[in-house]
């Protein structure tokens, strides 16, 4: 596996795959990988010839009182774990040579970076489009494979492709979980042992709505799902909800009928210090 660092030298790999009619999968990331990570690469190797994972803490998507210089690193450990996934290069770049001294340049997904996440962390979705729109210039992918644990990144990204014509096959990745049900995140590594076993409140959260639409044969009003999740996570006084909302699965507008077209999703705060988020179509 080849590690790279700076843009021309990925631009040029790239662009030599490409007049070789290679196919070209990427896998952005912000590193620490688990096994989220490491499946997403797993599915662009089985479909494309070459494989690109990006390894770059992206300063412009933290806010200013987010965790960005504590963000959980390990060079070394990323990189052997990429290598046994047979990624071909791993694209790791100083900020410096993502955002030069002159960088004035923001992509913004108007309404969809507006809701749920965008709400409570602002300027954070200009600042995944941002990053995103450049590692899809630097690395000319033919597909590139996100998580649908970040279900309204994914779903921005899809708009941000389509609106600027970019030719890349976006495929959403399903959630991968530990075995209690806790979605995988390299902020888990911030929970202590008593806060990640709280931490399953929010699939436990899940599994009830998905059996409350069920008993009432397919669907049932937003709000009852919505006052059960909020319950549920905030009978543990360590856990504070930050949002809890059905949304449309494509606009993420809310909806006040949870049925099959509706999406549950989730954000709560353990101990006011790890911010945790899930999803699951109902
Ligand atoms: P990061 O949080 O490192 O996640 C990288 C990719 O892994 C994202 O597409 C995310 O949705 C996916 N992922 C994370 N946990 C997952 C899980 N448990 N199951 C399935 N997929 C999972 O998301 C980012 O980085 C950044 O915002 C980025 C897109 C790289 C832009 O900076």
């Amino acid at each position: 596996m080849k590690i790279v660092q700076t843009v021309m030298e990925m631009q040029r790999l790239s662009r030599e795959w490409n007049k070789q009619g290679l196919s070209i999968g990427l896998v952005p990331t912000m590193g620490f990988f688990h096994e989220g990570h490491l499946s997403l690469m797993r599915l662009a190797r089985s479909r494309c010839d070459k494989v690109i994972t990006t390894l770059f803490v992206n300063p412009m998507q933290f806010g200013p009182n987010e965790d960005l210089d504590a963000y959980p690193r390990d060079f070394e450990r990323d990189e052997s774990l990429a290598k046994s996934e047979n990624v071909d290069v791993m694209f790791c770049p100083e900020t410096k040579e993502i955002y030069g001294d002159d960088f004035q340049t923001s992509i913004s997904v108007n309404l969809l970076s507006k809701g749920l996440c965008g709400a409570d962390r602002p300027g954070h979705f200009d600042g995944v489009a941002t990053v995103v729109t450049k590692l899809f210039n630097i690395t000319q992918p033919h597909l590139a494979i996100f998580g649908q644990k970040d279900y309204q990144q994914l779903a921005l990204i899809r708009q941000l492709v389509s609106d600027l014509n970019f030719d890349i096959e976006i495929i959403g990745h399903p959630i991968v979980r530990e075995s209690d049900g806790l979605a995988m995140s390299s902020r888990n590594k911030y929970l202590d042992e008593n806060e990640r076993q709280l931490a399953t409140c929010l699939f436990e959260a899940i599994l009830e709505a998905k059996k409350m639409v069920y008993k009432h044969g397919g669907s049932i009003a937003s709000d009852e799902i919505v006052k059960m999740a909020q319950d549920r996570i905030e009978k543990n006084p360590s856990c504070r909800v930050e949002y809890v909302s059905v949304v449309h699965k494509q606009t993420l507008q809310p909806v006040d009928v949870a049925d099959s077209e509706a999406v549950l999703a989730l954000a709560m705060k353990v101990n006011n210090k790890v911010r945790l988020i899930d999803n699951s179509p109902l």
